[in-house]
This record gives structure tokens, C-alpha cells and sequence, in this order.
């Protein structure tokens, strides 16, 4: 999977580079790169906003700065480029990231995140340049970069070979495998700590009665969380 970024802050995901799920999967063949904004901009001064037409708080990301940086990068109209691959604008008011979302973008080849700053972005990029708009909860965070992290960090734990084990992210919380329901309590050594047991069922071998256990708590936790 090639994964790039447009961002204000391409040197905040050298960090992210560096962790071993994302470095695994870097090694692995995939990509991720980042697309400075600024460095593409039309504008003097290194201008990439603007205040709000009708008034209001705040600055707004140029649509012209957008589709400089989009250009000179892929050397294509960016309206073009969405029939090409998933160009995914992070915003506040978009569709809400959840496991299956997650999914589903694991199965694209070519994705470009698109990270507003500010107020956001001016309407028109994500009308034209986006094929999506996806927001990682209903809150507002100063930034699209931290959410496209998120983005990234969701989708190449999917990938094959990002985790350790090959199983690790088939049966875990709101996966298929779960029904959509939270992941089941997880317990590891001592068996015992000051008192607090660790269930038997756990600890007696037989697969069909943890498999079973597993689902009941899983379904369980699922319930809680809809009171
Ligand atoms: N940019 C600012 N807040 C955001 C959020 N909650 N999700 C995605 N992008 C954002």
C-alpha cells in the first residue's frame, strides 16, 4: 500500500515512521510518504490560509494551495486523481472511522490524506479533490495530522506481516470475527495476583468452552456499552 500524507507537518511522522508495527510494514514494501503544503504554495510568504468569507473565526486552507501541492505531486489535475485512488480529507464532520471503515480502506493500493489546519479546509477541496471525508471522533482537534496517524496506525496494523502474529488483528475488538462486538477480557501471568484470579475456564484447555466463554463476555461487553 502506498499511504502519503499532505500535511503542514511532515516531520511529525518521522516518529510515527520510527514505531515498529508502522516500521514493519515500511520494511515490508509499503509506503509512507509526506507532501509538505507549503513548500508547493503559490502564495508569497509561504501563505497556505486565509480568513473566512462571511466572516468568523480563525483561518481557512486554500483550495488553490491544495491544488498546487496535489499537482506538482502527482503531476496530475487533482480532479482527476480520485479516479485514481482514495483521496481522503480529515475533517471533524465526516464519516466516522470504526473498524469496518478501517477495513475496507486495508484494501486499497493507493491512498492520499489530506490534513486541514486551522478552521479546516475551504469546502471546495473536499468537494473536488476528495473521494472521502472521514473523522476519527466528534471532537475538534487543532489539526488533520494526528488523525491521519490514526488513520495510518488502523489500517498497517491490517496489513500482513505489520504485527507479530499473523492472527493479532483478525479476532480482536469490532472485528467481523467479534460480530462487531468489543474484544473479550484478556489475561496473562501471574494466574494469580493479590487475590484477583484469573477466570478458570482460562486456564483449563478446553478450546470449545474458552471460545464460547470468550464470545459471551465479548457479547456482554457489547451490551454494556449500548446502556
Ligand atoms: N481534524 C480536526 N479534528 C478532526 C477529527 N476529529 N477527525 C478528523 N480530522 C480532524
Amino acid at each position: 500500500m502506498r499511504l502519503d500524507v499532505v500535511t503542514l507537518f511532515p516531520d511529525w511522522f518521522d516518529w510515527f515512521r520510527a514505531q515498529r508495527h508502522v516500521a514493519n510494514a515500511l520494511a515490508g514494501g509499503h509506503q509512507l510518504r509526506t507532501l509538505d503544503l507549503r513548500e508547493h504554495t503559490p502564495l508569497s510568504g509561504g501563505q497556505v490560509d486565509d480568513t473566512p468569507f462571511g466572516g468568523g473565526a480563525g483561518m481557512v486552507l486554500r483550495v488553490d494551495v491544495m491544488d498546487a501541492a496535489l499537482r506538482a505531486f502527482y503531476d496530475a489535475d487533482p480532479v482527476d486523481l480520485r479516479a485514481q485512488r482514495r483521496v481522503i480529507a480529515l475533517t471533524p464532520g465526516g464519516r466516522l472511522l470504526d473498524d469496518r471503515l478501517v477495513d475496507e480502506l486495508a484494501q486499497e493500493p493507493d491512498i492520499t490524506l489530506l490534513c486541514g489546519r486551522y478552521e479546516g479546509f475551504d469546502e471546495r477541496i473536499v468537494e473536488h479533490f476528495a473521494t472521502d471525508a472521514i473523522s476519527i471522533g466528534e471532537y475538534v482537534l487543532a489539526g488533520g495530522e494526528l488523525a491521519a496517524m490514526v488513520v495510518c496506525d488502523a489500517v498497517m496494523r491490517k496489513l500482513p506481516g505489520a504485527l507479530g502474529h499473523s492472527d493479532s488483528a483478525l479476532e480482536e475488538s469490532f472485528s467481523a470475527a467479534l460480530g462487531g462486538y468489543p474484544e473479550y477480557p484478556q489475561y496473562t501471568r501471574p494466574a494469580e495476583y493479590r487475590g484477583w484470579k484469573v477466570p478458570d475456564v482460562l486456564l483449563s484447555g478446553h478450546h470449545e468452552e474458552i471460545r464460547s466463554w470468550r464470545l459471551q463476555r465479548s457479547r456482554e461487553r457489547g451490551a454494556a456499552d449500548d446502556d
